[in-house]
């Protein structure tokens, strides 16, 4: 349904359960980017109107809501937001991004909706297997919410170029993603 080439190791919510602190505040940080890779997409495209607008503000107001609700988990757990050296994932994942449009485009929100659906699967596992209820209630609520976002992204995509060629390169896409989740980020991280 995500469209991913790889699933998550099974090791990844062992280390999880380790350094909850670190996963945690690295949550925190993806939601943040998450809304500020929709701003930036507004920025550039806003020229298209609606639906791009309306759909990627959308994104930005829902994804700031949880960027606050990850920092009032943080207050309530006694951790102090910090900032974390990010991960090569998403700086892997934008080297792939081209710099003529349309194509640039199609590729930055097709990366974006990787990034959900990559969100998206690692909350299901955090769901299902989190030992502390609070939190697995917690990636409960969240996962529908960043399902809708990686289809909203590939739908977004449809506005800039055909189906066909939407279709090849996230195809191609996804088995770069594949490539670099393998490859080895941290496994103490949601992904950013
Ligand atoms: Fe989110
Ligand atoms: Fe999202």
């Amino acid at each position: 349904m995500l469209g991913l080439k790889t699933a998550t190791d099974p090791s990844w919510i062992h280390q999880v359960e380790l350094h909850l602190e670190e996963v945690l505040l690295d949550h925190a940080h993806c939601e943040k980017k998450a809304a500020r890779t929709a701003l930036n997409l507004i920025c550039a495209y806003d020229d298209r109107g609606d639906p791009l607008c309306r759909e990627l503000e959308q994104i930005v107001v829902e994804e700031l809501e949880h960027f606050r609700l990850v920092l009032e988990l943080l207050a309530r757990r006694g951790i102090v937001y910090r900032r974390l050296k990010p991960s090569s994932y998403g700086k892997k994942l934008g080297e792939l991004i081209r710099s003529r449009e349309p194509e640039r485009a199609l590729d930055r929100l097709l990366v974006a909706g990787l990034i959900e659906g990559r969100s998206c699967e690692r909350f299901a596992i955090l769901k299902e297997s989190l030992a502390d209820a609070e939190l697995a209630d917690f990636y409960a609520s969240l996962f529908e919410s960043e399902a809708g976002h990686h289809a909203i992204y590939l739908q977004l995509a449809h506005g800039f170029v055909p189906a066909a060629e939407v279709a090849a390169r996230f195809d191609w896409l996804a088995e770069k993603e594949a490539e670099i989740i393998s490859r080895g980020e941290p496994l103490t991280r949601i992904h950013s």
